[in-house]
C-alpha cells in the first residue's frame, strides 16, 4: 500500500466516524516563539486541548508536517528521520479511552477500511505510573484486551516511558503505544525485557502512539487536570508506510524511494548511510525553506544551516558535486508537491537557498583547508583544531583524514574538551528555548523579566489580590503571562494595567533582592509562584524602595534589570485571550 493510500485511508476512516478533516499547520509555530518548529500534530492545537472551542468541533483527524532534529546523530539507521508527517486523531473532551483504542487498532487491523496488519505482530505499551500520577493505566489494558490482544502482548511502562508531554508546561497525559514486528519471520510471544531489547534493535517499530491528555504541566510540574478529557494521537507516516511495504527501513519505502534513487545515481558506490543522510536532510531543508526559514546562525535558521551542510559534508565523502546536492530537492519537491503546495510555488527559491548555503559553505571549508596548511607544519593543538571546526566549518572527520595523509599529529584529546565545554553551552541554550520558559538570559529578555514582575503587580490593583500566576514564557519578541480570573479583561482593565506599568517604568524604580526564609518572604507578603520547601531561603526581588514606595515584592529566581528606567519602550498588551475555564493569558510587549 503507498504512503497516498495510508493517507487517504485515514482521513476517510476518522471522517466516518465523525471527525472532521482539519488542515497541518506551518512547521514554524504561529504566535510561540519559544518553540522552534512544530514538533508533533498536537502542538498547534494546544489552546483547544486547554479548552478553548475548535471551530470545527470536538473530533478533528489530520495529517501534520513535524521536524525533530534532537536524534539527528542518529539519521541513516533503520527508523529515524528529521522530518515526519504524523497521521493524528483528536478528540476534544469527546471520546476518550475506549473509542481511541477501538478505532486504533480496527484502523490498524482492518482489511476493508484500513492498513490490515498483522494482528500476531502487534504489541501494545501502557502507562504504568510515575512521580506525578502513580495509578498504573490497568483500565486501558483491559481496553486492549477486550479487543483481542493478549494480556502476553501489553507491557506496563512506568516513569516516562507513557508520559506524554510537549515540555514544561501545557496539556499531558499517559500514553498507549502501538508497536509492529518488522522481521521476516516474526518474533512471537515476548517477556516485557525481550520486548524492550527487540525494540533498541528496532526489530519492533512504533506505528502509533494514543495520549490520554487530561493532565496540565506549569514549571514542569503536574499542577492538576485539564477541564476536558482529550484523546491526541499520532501515527508516523513514514513508518506506517514501512511496515505496508513490508520494509525493515524508512528509506525503502515509496516516499524515499525517488529521493534516494536521485542520491544513488550521484553517487553509485558508497557508504548507504551517508547516502540516507543526504536524503533526509535535503527533504527536511526543502521543507523548512518552504514555510519561510533562510539559513543563519541563529534558532531555526540554524537548524536549516546545520542540516544542509551535515548533506553537503556526506555529499563530498561520496564525492557528490554540490549543484546536485540541490538538484536533489526537485525531487522531493517532485514527491510532495501534490500534498503541499508552497513547495511547487516557492520550488526556485527553496533551490537557491540550498544551492547558495553548499557553495557558501564549501568556500568555509576551502579557507579552512587553507589555514590548515598554514597550521600543520608542526602538528595541530586542540585549540587549533578548534578553531578550525568552529570558526571556519571544519568537520573533524576531515581534519583527522588530512593530517593523517600528511602524516602529523592533532590533540584530539584538547580538541574533544574544547568541544564538550561548547557543546555544553550551546545545548543549554537550545534546551531552554524548546522548553519555553527564560530562553536565556539576553539583555531584552530581562527587561521582559522585569516587566512581567510589573504586570503582575498592576493586574492585582486593577483586578484584585486574588489573582494568581499560573505561568510566564519570556522570548525576546514578547512576554506572556497566565493567571487565575473568572472573565475576560475589558479594554478599560487594560489600559489602567498599562498604564500603572508604565508608571513604574518612568518613575526610574531600583530592582534589588534580598535572600530571606519562604517564612519571612510570606510574612512581608512576597507574592509570585510557591513551589520550593519548606524551610528553604528565596530570592524576593524588590522593585522600589521605602523612600520611593514599595511596588512589587515578588519570589523569583532572577535575573532582573536593576532600575525599572532599563525597559525601553512603551509597555503594551498585544493580546487577551482564555487558555482554560478561569485562567487568563496576556502577551504584552515593549514597543
Ligand atoms: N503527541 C503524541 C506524539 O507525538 C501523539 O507521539
Amino acid at each position: 500500500m503507498k504512503s497516498e493510500e495510508i493517507r487517504r485511508r485515514f482521513l476517510e476512516f476518522f471522517k466516518r466516524r465523525g471527525h472532521a478533516i482539519v488542515p497541518g499547520a506551518s512547521l514554524v509555530p504561529e504566535n510561540d516563539p519559544s518553540a522552534l518548529f512544530t514538533t508533533a500534530g498536537m502542538q498547534p492545537l494546544v489552546p483547544y486541548l486547554l479548552g478553548e472551542p475548535h471551530p470545527a468541533g470536538t473530533r478533528l483527524v489530520n495529517i501534520q508536517k513535524c521536524v525533530r532534529t534532537q536524534d539527528i546523530e542518529e539519521v541513516g539507521d533503520k527508523t529515524h528521520d528529521t522530518f515526519f508527517e504524523m497521521l493524528g486523531n483528536w478528540s476534544l473532551g469527546d471520546y476518550f479511552k475506549s473509542e481511541a483504542i477501538e478505532w486504533s487498532y480496527e484502523f490498524l487491523t482492518s482489511h476493508e477500511e484500513g492498513l490490515g496488519l498483522d494482528t500476531s505482530r502487534l504489541y501494545i505499551t501502557v502507562f504504568g505510573g510515575n512521580d506525578a500520577v502513580p495509578d498504573i493505566d490497568r483500565e486501558t489494558a483491559k481496553i486492549w484486551e477486550s479487543f483481542g490482544v493478549s494480556p502476553s502482548r501489553i507491557y506496563f511502562m512506568e516513569g516516562d516511558t507513557n508520559w506524554w508531554s510537549p515540555g514544561e508546561n501545557g496539556p499531558c497525559g499517559p500514553d498507549s503505544e502501538m508497536f509492529y514486528d518488522v522481521t521476516p519471520d516474526g518474533l512471537g510471544d515476548l517477556t516485557k525485557d525481550e520486548f524492550i531489547r527487540a525494540d533498541k534493535e528496532q526489530k519492533v517499530v512504533e506505528v502509533w502512539n494514543d495520549v490520554f491528555m487530561e493532565y496540565e504541566k506549569r514549571g514542569g510540574r503536574v499542577i492538576g487536570m485539564l477541564k476536558n478529557k482529550n484523546v491526541d494521537t499520532g501515527a508516523g507516516l513514514e513508518r506506517l508506510s514501512m511496515v505496508m511495504q513490508q520494509k525493515d527501513n524508512i528509506f525503502e519505502t515509496d516516499l524515499f524511494i525517488p529521493i534516494m534513487q536521485a542520491v544513488e545515481a550521484l553517487a553509485p558506490a558508497g557508504d548507504i548511510r551517508a547516502k540516507r543522510i543526504i536524503a533526509d536532510h535535503i527533504r527536511t531543508a526543502v521543507f523548512i525553506i518552504g514555510d519561510g526559514i533562510i539559513p543563519s546562525n541563529t534558532d531555526r535558521g540554524y537548524i536549516l544551516r546545520r542540516l544542509i551542510r551535515r548533506a553537503v559534508r556526506y555529499a563530498d565523502a561520496l564525492r557528490i558535486h554540490e549543484g546536485n546536492l540541490a538538484d536533489i530537492a526537485d525531487v522531493v519537491i517532485q514527491k510532495y508537491g501534490g500534498i503541499y503546495e508552497n513547495l511547487v510555488s516557492g520550488h526556485g527559491h527553496i533551490k537557491t537557498t540550498i544551492a547558495e548555503e553548499a557553495s557558501k559553505f564549501r568556500m568555509t571549508l576551502a579557507k579552512g583547508l587553507r589555514e590548515f596548511e598554514k597550521m600543520s607544519q608542526s602538528g595541530i593543538s586542540g585549540k587549533e583544531a578548534f578553531i578550525l571546526f568552529s570558526t571556519y566549518g571544519f568537520p573533524f572527520e576531515v581534519l583527522r583524514e588530512l593530517a593523517e595523509e600528511k602524516g602529523i599529529l592533532i590533540d584530539e584529546m584538547a580538541f574533544a574538551s574544547a568541544l564538550a565545554k561548547h557543546q555544553e553551552v550551546s545545548r543549554a541554550g537550545a534546551e531552554r528555548k524548546f522548553k519555553g520558559g527564560l530562553a536565556g538570559h539576553s539583555e531584552k529578555e530581562m527587561q521582559y523579566h522585569t516587566a512581567t514582575h510589573l504586570l503582575n503587580q498592576a493586574l492585582r490593583e486593577v483586578l484584585g489580590d486574588d489573582i494568581m500566576q499560573k505561568g510566564s514564557n519570556i522570548t525576546q519578541e514578547r512576554l506572556r503571562f497566565d493567571f487565575s480570573y473568572p472573565e475576560k479583561i475589558t479594554d478599560e482593565q487594560k489600559k489602567e494595567v498599562e498604564d500603572i506599568v508604565n508608571e513604574q517604568i518612568r518613575r526610574a524604580l531600583p530592582v534589588t533582592y534580598e535572600e530571606m526564609t519562604i517564612d519571612e518572604a510570606r510574612r512581608r507578603g512576597a507574592i509570585g509562584i510557591f513551589d520550593e520547601k519548606y524551610g528553604e531561603r528565596v530570592k524576593v526581588y524588590q522593585i522600589g524602595n521605602e523612600e520611593l514606595g514599595i511596588f512589587s515584592l515578588e519570589f523569583c529566581g532572577g535575573p532582573h534589570v536593576q532600575n525599572t528606567s532599563e525597559l525601553i519602550g512603551t509597555f503594551k498588551i498585544i493580546k487577551e485571550e482564555a487558555v482554560a475555564a478561569g485562567i487568563r493569558r496576556i502577551k504584552a510587549v515593549l514597543e
